[in-house]
Formats: C-alpha cells, structure tokens, sequence
C-alpha cells in the first residue's frame, strides 16, 4: 500500500471523512497550514493546503520545502497536486481538466531544491511527472464524462500578478497552460523520490486572447470546477494506493555528482 498526499485547495475539507491534524516540524520552517489526515471513499490520505486554509499564502510565498518534507515525513510516497490555471491555447477551454506531461520553469525566487550541499544531486527531470498516476487520474475523468486533457506543458510563472499581454503572446508558444505553483512542488517531491501527478483546471484564457484575466472570473469558475476534481478523487484514490510500477522512487539513483 502507498500512502496518498494532497496538495490544493479547500474543497478537499469536505470531501475528507474521519478527519484529523497533524503539526509536523520541518527543517524548513512551518508548513502551509496543519496536514489533515482523513479518508477519500475509505482510503487513508493526507491533506495540505498550499495556500493555507483561510488562503493567505500567495504562490510566491509557499513554503514548498516544508510541505514536501512533511509529507515524505509522514510517509507519503504518492503526491496529487490540484491546480487551477489559465489556457494558453484555444482548445483548453475554461472549465477542462487537464492533466499536464511537461512544465517549463519560469519562476524566478524560490527555494527550489533540497540538496544546497555539501551533497549535490542533479535529479533528472526530463519526465516529471508520475506517468501511472497521471494515467489513471486521466482514464478516471474520461469515464466521468469529463472534457479532460491527457497532456500539456504547464508553464509556472513567479506571479503573484498575470502575465501582460506581450508576455502571454510568448507563453503562447512555450505551453498550453500556465500557473503558478507546479515549481518547485514537483521537483521537490522528485529530490525525495516521491510520485507527483495532477489535476488541473482551467479557469480562463490568459491574456494572449482578447479578454484580459481577472482574478474574479478565476474564483468563480473555480467553484464550479471543485466539483469535479472531487469526482476524479473520489473514484481515483482507490486505484493508486497499491503498490507503486512507475520508476519515481529511482529519480536519485545516478544522480549524485
Ligand atoms: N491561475 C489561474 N489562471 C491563471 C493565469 N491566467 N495565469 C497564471 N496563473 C493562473
């Protein structure tokens, strides 16, 4: 059996059943909020919520080292990342799933690893996310009869702000979604030999398109996107808590200089 950790919003309060939290101290300082350990549809899962749970961390402020240590910590070898994101292409409409493949690493300010010496590691990244996980997550939101995205390359922005238009017209090119808090969660979970996949919910075109983005369209469409991503949890989390057949838990081998 693998333990399951969920990082994302506060839609997850009330999907979890026989709820508790725990207060783990990291090396790294505090974590985003107290993890809150529960159940999806009987299985055992542990929650953080990333930008705490009354949303007072923003993107660049998350303290990604903590919330990734405590969750290897407790002995989570599995991560869901749930994300809300904009589009930057035409048939990523708002209110798809998508269940990204690449990112590129546009983030400027971060924390981004766990071996600042003296051990250096140079993990591999070339396929950064857990392809068994991110498969199932897919063929679960098919089966709901979801529009969703087997792949896209998500482009992680420092924000807090949106991207100006010059700036999205770019991005454009680079990806097909974009957001702000993928990097470093993922290449942190990486460095600890952790699974990482995820959800992620398009909410808006970004300003590449004509309309400009405000952060009021994103919060409404959110809403309605929450229900789905507790569908896909719900009928998932049964299917990725045995053991693991990805190559994840190998990223650290050769990778020491
Ligand atoms: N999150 C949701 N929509 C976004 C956008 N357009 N840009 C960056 N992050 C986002």
């Amino acid at each position: 059996m693998t333990y399951i950790g969920i990082i994302g919003g506060s839609g997850l309060y009330t999907l979890m059943t026989e709820t508790e939290t725990v207060d783990v101290d990291t090396p790294y300082g505090k974590t985003s909020d107290k993890i809150e350990i529960g159940r999806i549809n009987g299985v055992e899962v542990a929650f953080i919520p990333r930008h705490g749970k009354k949303h007072t961390i923003p993107p660049h402020r998350v303290n990604y080292r903590a919330n990734i240590w405590a969750l290897k910590h407790i002995g989570v070898e599995r991560i869901i990342g749930l994300n809300a994101v904009g589009s930057l292409k035409e048939d990523y409409s708002p209110g798809d799933i998508v269940v990204p493949d690449q990112f590129i690493d546009l983030t400027r300010r971060r924390d981004l690893t766990f071996y600042d010496g003296p051990d250096v590691y140079h993990i591999s990244m070339a396929d950064p996310f857990c392809p068994e996980i991110s498969r199932k997550i897919y063929e679960t939101g098919k089966s709901l009869n979801y529009n969703i995205h087997s792949s896209g390359t998500y482009v992680c922005i420092e924000g807090p702000r949106f991207s100006t238009r010059a700036e999205s017209k770019l991005f454009h090119t680079f990806g097909d979604i974009i957001g702000m808090t993928l990097v470093p969660e993922i290449n942190l979970a990486g460095e600890l030999s952790m699974c990482y996949g995820m959800i992620a919910t398009v909410t808006d075109y970004d300003a590449w398109s004509d309309t400009a983005v405000e952060a009021s369209d994103v919060m409404n469409i959110m809403k309605e996107n929450e229900k789905k991503v507790s569908d896909i949890l719900y009928n998932v989390i049964p299917k990725i808590n045995d053991q693991r057949n990805c190559n994840c838990s190998l990223r650290l081998e050769n990778a020491k200089a």
